[in-house]
C-alpha cells in the first residue's frame, strides 16, 4: 500500500512538473499569463553590450525603481559568434551574467534572439562572415542562411537552457522573440518570404523554450507566436488572432543619432499620451526601446553613420544617470496603470465619447469596481468634461488615469517630475605627455602586406570588416606638355564611391575628403587637383562607418571605392584610371602593429606632439597617459578639437569620434500632435557628438594610456576628461488648472472634481543633498532650467518656503497652493511654482 501511494506522488510530481514546464508562462486575449494570472507588465530595453557589467545592475535597479517588470534584449551575434564556431560571451557579452543579473532583481527578462536585430547594430547584428558563406541569402528561404540561423538560435537556447533561465525552468525568461520587423520583407519576397518566416516559427518552437514566441510586425504570425507592434503608437494595432494579447514590443522613447544630425527627442508627455492610449485600448505589455540606449564601443554602431552614443532621450541616459521629467513621469504612470491591472486583465472596456474629440474608456471587472481612462486628443485645446457626474479637465493631447472611476492619479501632459539638468564639469585631471606616430603612406611599394589588382574592389571583401580602413593607392604619368601646366585649367580628380568616406591623397598630401549619407551612402569627390609633370601618386583611403543594419538584402549592398576614378580636363579629355592596376592596403599600419594597446605601443618611436599638432597633420596616431579621477560620477573624453577617428583607453575601444556639425532643423516642439523624429530636435549647429563615454571600469587608478587614431588633424592635447554630473535640478508645476477652455456638457452644474493636490519633487542623487535654491518664484514665472526669471506675478515668500522645506535634503516635496505661499500673489490667474536648486555632494 506504502508503495502505491509513492507511486501515486510520483506520477503526481511528473504530472505536476510537466505542468510547470509547460504552463508557468502562456497567454490569452487579453495578456500574458504567468503562473496562472494574466499580467499588465511594463518592459524596458537594455542592450548588455551598451553597457559595461559593472554598470547591469544599477542600471537593472533604476528600471526596477521606475516600474518597470521585464528587462527586454535582443542576442548580438556578430559579438557572440566573431569567426564561424568560435564563441565569444565574456565581459560586455556575458548574456548569462546579465540575465542573471535580472533575475537576482526579481526581474523577468525578454529574450530577442533575432537573430537578425536592426538596432542601429553593425550589420543588423550578423557577422559579416556569414556574407561569405557560399550560395547564402539573407533573411529569405534559404538553406545556408536557414542553416546558420538555427544554429545560432540553438547555441542560445541551450546555452541559457543549461542555466535554467527560462522561467518554465525557474528563471527570468517570459518571452522570446525570432526575427525582427519581417513583415515589409515577406510582402516584399512574396512566396519565399512566406516559407522563410513559418520556417522561422517553427525553428524556434522547435527548440522548446516553454515559453511563448513572439515575432514584431508582421501581421502573418503563424500560430501560437504572438504577432507584435513597434512604433511611436501602437494604438491601432490589433494581433492577428483574437486570442492573442495586444503586445508593443517597442515603444520608441526618442530616436537615434546620426553622424551630421541634431539629436532627436521625443516629449515625455507625448510619449506617456501613447502608453496610456494602448493601454486603455487594451494593450497589455509596452517595451520601452530603448529604456537605456547605451553605447555604441568599439565598431559595434550600425548604420552607416550611426554615432558612438546611443542615448536615445531613454528614462535612463547614455551614462545610465536617470534622465528627468522622463524617467519619473513614466514611473508615475506606471504606478498608475498598475492600480488599474485589475479592471484592466479582466474586462473590456466600455467606451463612450465625452466630446468630438474626448473618450471615456471604462473597464468593470466582474469583481465589483471600476477604472477609467479620460482621452483629450485634441492637440490644441485642453476642455472640461463631465464623467459620472463630475467635471474633469484634460489638457490637449492627453489621457487622465482613474484607477477607482473618481480620482485622477495620473495625466500624461502634467509633468510633476523636476527635470535634471546634466553638465559635463571639469574633471581637474591632465592628460599628460603627448605624444604622436605618422602612420605611415609613403608606401606605394610592395611589402608583402598590400595586394595588387588590376581594377577597383570591394571594401568589404577585402576587409571583412576586420578594419574601417581600405588604402587604394595608383600612380599616373603626366606629360610635362599638358597645357594646364603652361596656363590653363587645373585637370579634375573625380572619384566615386559606393561609401561611406573617402580621404584623398596627391603626392603624399590629404587633398581632400568626402562623405556619403545615411540615407544615399553612394557619393562623388570632385575636386581641382595640382598633378606635377611625371608620376603622380594617387591614395584613396576609403573608410566604412558602420555597416548597413537595415533595409532588403542589406548584405549585398558594396561599400568602398567601386569607380568611376577619373581624372578630367586633360589634353587627350579624361583619363579613366577605374581600369588600371591598384594597390590595396587592408587596414592601418598601426592597427597591424597593436599600437592602440598597451602592449603594441612600444612598437614605434613617438615623437612630441607639439610638431604634429603644429602642422595638423592628417593620419596620426596620439598617445598620453592620465590618472583617475576621483569619485564615481560617469566619465567622458571632450574630443571637440579633433577631426574624425578612434580612441581606445587602456587597449578598450571607446569608439569612433567625429566632430561633423549638425544640420537640420531645431525648434521649439509641441509635446502635442504626432511625433516624428525631426519634430523635437536639439543641437543643431553644434557636433553631433562632442562626448564620448570613458567606463569608469576601464581605469586603473593611474597611468591609464589613451590613444587615438586622427585621420585629418586635430589637437590633442586640448581633449580633456569631464564628468557627467546632475548639479542643477529644475522643476516647474501649474497649480490645478482652473481656466481651461469649458466643454459644452449637458447636465452641467454637478460638483466640479478637484484634481490631487500638486507639488513639486526635488530630488538629488543618493549620496546628494540640495545645498542651495537658485531660483524660486510661485506666480508667472518664465523661461526654462538654467534661465527662469520672475514674471509679471511673483509670491516673495517663494524662496524662503522652498529654502524650508528643502535645503539640506537629498529630496523634498512641496504644495503649489496659494496657502502654502501665505496668500494668493495674482487672484484669478493660473499660477505655477518653477525651482532650480543644485545639489552638493553629502560629506558623510
Ligand atoms: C526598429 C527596429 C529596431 C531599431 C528601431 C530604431 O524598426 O526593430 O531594432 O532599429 O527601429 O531605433
Amino acid at each position: 500500500m506504502k508503495s502505491l501511494m509513492v507511486l501515486f506522488w510520483m506520477v503526481m510530481l511528473v504530472f505536476y512538473n510537466a505542468d510547470l514546464m509547460q504552463c508557468s508562462v502562456s497567454y490569452d486575449r487579453k495578456a500574458l499569463v504567468i503562473n496562472g494570472q494574466r499580467r499588465v507588465l511594463i518592459s524596458g530595453s537594455i542592450h548588455y553590450p551598451r553597457s559595461t557589467p559593472d554598470m547591469w545592475e544599477d542600471l537593472i535597479m533604476k528600471a526596477k525603481d521606475g516600474g518597470v517588470d521585464v528587462i527586454d534584449t535582443y542576442v548580438f551575434w556578430n559579438g557572440h559568434e566573431p569567426s564561424p564556431g568560435n564563441y565569444h560571451f565574456e565581459g560586455r557579452y556575458d548574456l548569462v551574467r546579465f540575465l542573471k543579473t535580472v533575475q537576482k532583481a526579481g526581474l523577468y527578462a525578454h529574450l530577442r534572439l533575432g537573430p537578425y536585430v536592426c538596432a542601429e547594430w553593425n550589420f543588423g547584428g550578423f557577422p559579416v562572415w556569414l556574407k561569405y558563406v557560399p550560395g547564402i541569402s539573407f533573411r529569405t528561404d534559404n538553406e545556408p542562411f536557414k542553416m546558420a540561423m538555427q544554429g545560432f538560435t540553438e547555441k542560445i537556447v541551450n546555452l541559457l537552457k543549461s542555466h535554467n533561465l527560462f522561467e518554465s525552468q525557474g528563471g527570468p525568461i517570459i518571452l522570446s522573440q525570432i526575427e525582427n520587423e519581417y513583415g515589409k520583407l515577406r510582402m516584399k519576397l512574396g512566396q519565399e518570404g512566406y516559407n522563410y518566416m513559418s520556417w522561422a516559427a517553427h525553428m524556434a518552437l522547435s527548440t522548446q523554450t516553454g515559453v511563448p514566441w513572439t515575432m514584431c510586425k508582421d501581421d502573418e504570425t503563424p500560430d501560437p507566436l504572438i504577432n507584435t507592434c513597434n512604433g511611436f503608437y501602437c494604438h491601432q494595432f490589433t494581433p492577428n488572432k483574437p486570442y492573442k494579447p495586444k503586445l508593443w514590443t517597442e515603444a520608441w522613447t526618442g530616436w537615434f543619432t546620426e553622424f551630421g544630425g541634431p539629436k532627436p527627442q521625443r516629449p515625455v508627455q507625448d510619449l506617456a499620451f501613447a502608453v496610456a492610449r494602448f493601454i486603455q485600448t487594451g494593450g497589455t505589455f509596452v517595451n520601452y526601446y530603448m529604456y537605456h540606449g547605451g553605447t555604441n564601443f568599439g565598431r559595434t554602431a550600425g548604420g552607416p553613420f550611426i554615432t558612438t552614443s546611443y542615448d536615445y532621450d531613454a528614462p535612463l541616459d547614455e551614462y545610465g544617470l536617470i534622465r528627468q521629467p522622463k524617467y519619473g513621469h513614466l514611473k508615475q504612470l506606471h504606478k498608475a496603470i498598475k492600480l488599474c491591472e485589475p479592471a484592466l486583465v479582466s474586462a473590456d472596456p466600455i467606451v463612450t465619447h465625452l466630446g468630438d474629440q474626448q473618450q471615456a474608456y471604462v473597464f468593470y471587472p466582474e469583481s465589483g469596481g471600476c477604472s477609467a481612462f479620460l482621452s483629450n486628443y485634441d492637440k490644441e485645446s485642453g476642455v472640461r468634461v463631465l464623467f459620472n457626474n463630475r467635471h474633469y479637465s484634460l489638457p490637449p493631447w492627453s489621457i487622465s488615469i482613474l484607477p477607482d472611476c473618481r480620482n485622477v492619479v495620473f495625466n500624461t501632459a502634467k509633468v510633476g517630475e523636476q527635470t535634471s539638468h546634466m553638465e559635463m564639469l571639469p574633471s581637474n585631471v591632465q592628460i599628460q605627455s603627448w605624444e604622436s606616430y605618422n602612420e605611415d603612406i609613403s608606401a606605394l611599394d610592395n611589402d608583402g602586406s598590400t595586394i595588387t589588382a588590376r581594377g577597383l574592389l570591394e571594401q568589404i571583401n577585402m576587409t571583412r570588416d576586420r578594419t574601417d580602413y581600405l588604402w587604394y593607392k595608383t600612380s599616373v604619368h603626366i606629360n610635362s606638355l599638358e597645357s594646364f601646366f603652361h596656363g590653363g585649367e587645373l585637370p579634375t580628380l573625380i572619384v566615386g564611391s559606393a561609401g561611406h568616406a573617402v580621404h584623398v591623397f596627391l603626392n603624399g598630401q590629404l587633398i581632400g575628403s568626402a562623405f556619403g549619407a545615411r540615407k544615399s551612402r553612394r557619393f562623388t569627390f570632385t575636386q581641382k587637383v595640382n598633378v606635377r609633370p611625371g608620376t603622380n601618386k594617387i591614395a584613396l583611403l576609403s573608410i566604412a562607418v558602420g555597416l548597413q543594419n537595415v533595409g532588403g538584402h542589406f548584405e549585398s549592398w558594396n561599400t568602398g571605392i567601386l569607380g568611376p576614378v577619373v581624372l578630367h580636363g586633360l589634353d587627350q579629355g579624361k583619363l579613366d584610371l577605374s581600369r588600371k592596376k591598384w594597390t590595396y592596403q587592408i587596414g592601418l599600419k598601426g592597427e597591424t602593429m597593436n599600437l592602440a594597446s598597451p602592449n603594441g605601443i612600444s612598437s614605434v618611436e613617438w615623437m612630441d606632439s607639439k610638431i604634429a599638432v603644429q602642422e595638423q597633420q592628417p593620419l596620426m596616431w596620439h598617445k598620453a597617459y592620465f590618472d583617475a579621477p576621483e569619485g564615481n560620477e560617469p566619465l567622458a573624453l571632450d574630443m571637440r578639437s579633433m577631426g574624425k577617428g578612434q580612441v581606445w583607453i587602456n587597449g578598450e575601444s571607446i569608439g569612433r569620434y567625429w566632430t561633423t556639425y549638425a544640420t537640420g532643423e531645431c525648434r521649439r516642439c509641441s509635446y502635442t500632435g504626432r511625433f516624428q523624429p525631426p519634430k523635437c530636435q536639439v543641437g543643431c549647429g553644434k557636433p553631433s557628438q562632442r562626448w564620448y563615454h570613458v567606463p569608469r571600469s576601464w581605469l586603473k587608478p593611474t597611468r591609464n594610456l589613451i590613444v587615438l587614431f586622427e585621420e585629418t588633424g586635430g589637437d590633442p592635447t586640448k581633449i580633456s576628461l569631464v564628468k557627467r554630473s546632475m548639479n542643477t535640478i529644475c522643476a516647474q508645476v501649474s497649480e490645478t488648472h482652473r481656466t481651461i477652455k469649458s466643454f459644452q456638457v449637458e447636465n452641467y452644474g454637478s460638483t466640479t472634481q478637484e484634481f490631487y493636490i500638486p507639488k513639486v519633487h526635488l530630488q538629488c542623487a543618493p549620496n546628494q543633498h540640495i545645498s542651495s535654491i537658485t531660483f524660486a518664484s510661485f506666480g508667472t514665472p518664465v523661461g526654462t532650467c538654467g534661465s527662469f526669471t520672475e514674471g509679471s506675478c511673483h509670491a516673495s515668500t517663494s524662496n524662503d518656503v522652498l529654502e524650508k522645506k528643502c535645503l539640506g535634503k537629498q529630496s523634498c516635496a512641496v504644495s503649489v497652493t496659494n496657502s502654502n505661499f501665505g496668500k494668493d500673489p495674482c487672484p484669478n490667474v493660473l499660477k505655477r511654482l518653477s525651482v532650480q536648486a543644485l545639489c552638493a555632494y553629502s560629506t558623510n
